[in-house]
């Protein structure tokens, strides 16, 4: 027997079933028109917003889209946070369509194409220059529109937040600009007539570590301060990245951002004068979402193959990549996984979750201990609200595209 993931406590059941925003995972799959399916919880979101504002009080809050851009939720999170990032125009059309304004918008990510600057410089939206190349694109494109770009810069800095599942920063990276070249670029922007926004340091993403974050954080603002300063201007804007992960394998444990709130708290406070009328933001995709999403995906065939139980499911990698272990991990760990139609009840044998798709990599649990199930019976893949059907090969293989809900959602 392997083990799991914990479910996040907010999902309990009822006579059975696993309760998704307080509604039966059957009868949502039913009103979906069947599996597999992504349901969202609102509500967990909205808990999720309402706790970073207690906890950072005074600091904006962006999402990041690449982690969900489900339209309806995407909407339901614009009219609730301070900005989205995006990372593409494609990314960009969604934001401006769920009705964030375009001065809220800022887009990063390396290889921008000239399309792409013009399309954001039009609108408005902030560029997150990633490299001197690409700003002196934008600045050529912004002169031949006639208009004043938001520029802002993405510093690679020399620091990562130490222990985190994915590292952006430190060494070389395709992701932002060298501090070193920073003030100069600066300058250069100023000069060059942009309306110069600030900085963009985003040192990692899915760490568990108060500690560690509170000293990116720290090493952020020092870091804002120093390129501010050689620079001689004053940035309006210093975001800080994220990196907020969340418990997704057995014996991790939830981040305390309580703590982190605390502590950049009193780090603002003593922030050096150059930063001084500066505003500060936090950006964040899997801490606002991930918990709050589950995949639902029905059980086709039960069948046993030397001694051992598979649970052949309707969905797979191609909706749930990271749940397969194939997005980022090295060794394959187990998400916490339910048979959503028989919540609650006694775990009686061990069994393996498999995938549709023909290859061993999919495989949505190894070894774990369950209720019995059969076809028919419904499995529920929790955390699957961030990195979910936005980083998955849904067309490998050709099978039905999954379908998306949120509940919880009417306002
Ligand atoms: C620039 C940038 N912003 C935000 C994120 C979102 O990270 P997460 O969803 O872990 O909060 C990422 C993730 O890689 C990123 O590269």
């Amino acid at each position: 027997m392997k083990p799991m993931g914990t479910i996040p406590e907010e999902f309990r059941g009822e006579r059975g079933q696993l309760l998704v925003g307080s509604r039966p995972a059957a009868e949502l799959a039913d009103e979906a028109g069947g599996t597999p399916l992504f349901v969202y919880d609102a509500a967990m979101v909205e808990a999720r917003i309402a706790r970073f504002r207690r906890a950072f009080a005074g600091m904006s809050v962006h999402y990041a889209v690449k982690a969900n851009a489900y339209s309806p939720l995407l909407k339901w999170i614009a009219s609730r946070v301070d900005g989205l990032d995006v990372a593409s125009a494609g990314e960009m059309a969604l934001a401006l369509d769920a009705g964030m304004s375009a001065d809220a918008i800022s887009f990063a990510g390396p290889g921008k194409r000239d399309e792409e600057l013009a399309a954001a410089i039009a609108a408005g939206v902030t560029l997150n220059l990633e490299s001197a190349g690409e700003a002196e694109r934008a600045l050529a494109i912004a002169d031949g529109q006639g208009r004043r770009p938001r520029l802002a810069i993405r510093v690679n800095p020399d620091f990562e937040i130490r222990g985190s599942g994915m590292r952006m920063g430190g060494g070389a990276k395709p992701f932002g600009i060298d501090a070193h070249q920073v003030p100069a670029l600066v300058r250069r922007l100023i000069e060059g007539g942009a309306d110069w926004r600030g900085f963009h340091i985003f040192a990692g993403s899915q760490a568990l570590s108060a500690e560690a974050l509170i000293e990116a954080q720290q090493s952020t603002l020092a870091l804002a301060a120093r390129l501010a300063e050689e620079a001689g201007e004053r940035p309006p804007l210093v975001n800080l990245g994220g990196g907020f992960g969340i418990p997704y394998f057995a014996g991790e444990r939830p981040l305390d951002v309580e703590t982190i709130g605390a502590a950049l708290k009193a780090s603002i406070r003593q922030r050096p004068p150059i930063l001084r009328e500066t505003a500060f933001a936090i950006e964040l995709g899997r801490w606002l979402v991930g918990e709050a999403g589950v995949y639902l995906t029905r059980i086709v065939d039960r069948k046993t193959s030397h001694g051992k139980t598979f649970l052949v499911t309707d969905g797979g990698m191609h909706h749930q990549l990271a749940a397969s272990g194939n997005f980022g991990q090295v060794v394959r760990r187990n998400y916490p996984v339910a048979i959503a139609t028989r919540f609650d009840e006694a775990t009686e044998e061990e069994v393996s979750i498999v995938g549709c798709l023909c290859t061993p990599l999919d495989r949505l649990a190894d070894d774990v201990m369950l209720v019995r199930a059969e076809p028919g019976d419904l499995v529920a893949v929790f955390l699957a609200g961030a990195y979910g059907l936005s980083a998955s090969p849904q067309a490998f293989l050709g099978h039905p595209a999954a379908r998306e809900m949120l509940v919880n959602g009417g306002d």
